[in-house]
């Protein structure tokens, strides 16, 4: 998976970003609808005393899934071991991750849909019946041995829910997607966030902050991090609206939190494809990245924000996109040309 430029973290910060991850759903700003969804969800399970159902998460990266995850492991009163699709190799390491799991514990995912096909396949009978069969020995002495596991919830995170196969896919109970936040509740995050930091923030210096965090909470908390360096530094530790708007100038932070590949994208768009329309595979390889990624992690807010629109012939720009990167769009000719 493609890292963000403002993603990649150093030591402190991925430390800082655990401390600053809501730990109870009352703490976790937006995504309402799912939230209230799984908050049903858990007071049920918990009613009945059974296991929650198996929970997939899907949407951009920094939205909040792992930290779903968490939240609900917590609430059902147990757990949380985390793996990803990409580290489980063998059977067996999947063997082992279900067979140390107590009952009530939450098996954690994250990018399930690069999980190799034939772990995805041990996967069904312990998602369905909580079984898990494995072959010992091998050559003629191999024989298969069912497995009972203890009751446990799985939940699945994923980027690309698209890519996930329908056996899978369908073996979920409960499947989410999050969205883009608000900057408004971004505002309410980034305070949030500096006053867990103890750094002094009004609410027109989170605002700041909050418009040029791409919709996204994990973004917002980065940009926090590097203000405050700056307010630390050039001013009075203060972060205010002028404060912020400074440090994020010297970061080079697009006024409207569009990031390196997102205009990258854009442009491509416009300058290699007279403003589209083109196919997503097409523009893929011009920006030299996977069409998946395209279409799960840049395309969505592009959308949202109004630069970027899919039509059945492809994709284009906006009049909105042309502004932003500057460029006229020539209408005569009916589509995107620079004059
Ligand atoms: N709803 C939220 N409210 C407050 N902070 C959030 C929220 N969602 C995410 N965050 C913050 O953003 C960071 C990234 O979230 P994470 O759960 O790791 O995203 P994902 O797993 O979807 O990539 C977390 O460390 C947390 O601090
Ligand atoms: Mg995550």
């Amino acid at each position: 998976m493609a890292e963000r430029p403002l993603t990649s973290l150093n030591k402190a910060d991925a430390t800082l970003e655990v401390a600053l991850r809501p730990a109870a759903f009352a703490e976790f700003t937006g995504q309402a609808k799912v939230k209230e969804r799984l908050e049903i969800a858990v007071e049920a399970a918990l009613r009945r005393k059974e296991p929650l159902d198996h929970i997939l998460l899907s949407g951009p990266p920094g939205l909040g899934k792992t930290t779903l995850a968490n939240i609900l492991a917590g609430a059902m009163g147990g757990t949380m071991r985390a793996t990803s699709g990409p580290t489980i190799e063998k059977a067996a390491d999947l063997a082992g991750l279900l067979t140390n799991l107590s009952e009530g514990d939450v098996l954690f995912i994250d990018e399930i849909h690069r999980l190799q096909k034939t772990i995805e396949e041990y996967l069904y009978p312990a998602m369905e019946d909580f079984k898990l069969d494995i072959i010992i020995d091998q050559g003629p002495n191999a024989r298969s041995v069912r497995l009972s596991l203890p009751r446990f919830t799985l939940i699945g995170a994923t980027t690309r829910s698209g890519l996930l196969s329908a056996p899978l896919l369908t073996r979920f109970g409960i499947r989410e997607r999050l969205d883009y936040y608000t900057a408004e509740q971004l505002r309410g995050i980034v305070l949030r966030g500096a006053g867990l930091m103890g750094v002094e923030t009004d609410s027109q210096g989170a605002m700041e902050i909050a418009r040029r965090s791409r919709g996204t909470p994990r973004i917002a908390g980065n940009l926090l991090r590097r203000v405050r360096d700056y307010a630390q530094v050039r001013a009075d530790g203060r972060i205010t609206a002028d404060i912020a708007g400074k440090a994020l100038e010297i970061l080079e932070i697009d006024s409207d939190g569009l990031d390196e590949m997102d205009t990258r994208l854009l442009e491509a768009v416009i300058v290699k494809f007279g403003g589209g329309p083109v196919g997503v595979s097409s523009l893929a390889v011009a920006v030299g990245e996977e069409p998946d990624t395209l279409e799960e992690v840049y395309e969505p807010y592009l959308i949202l924000e109004g630069y970027l629109q899919r039509t059945p012939q492809g994709r284009i720009c906006t009049e909105k996109a042309y502004r932003k990167l500057g460029l006229t769009l020539g209408r005569s000719a009916g589509q995107g040309r620079l004059l």
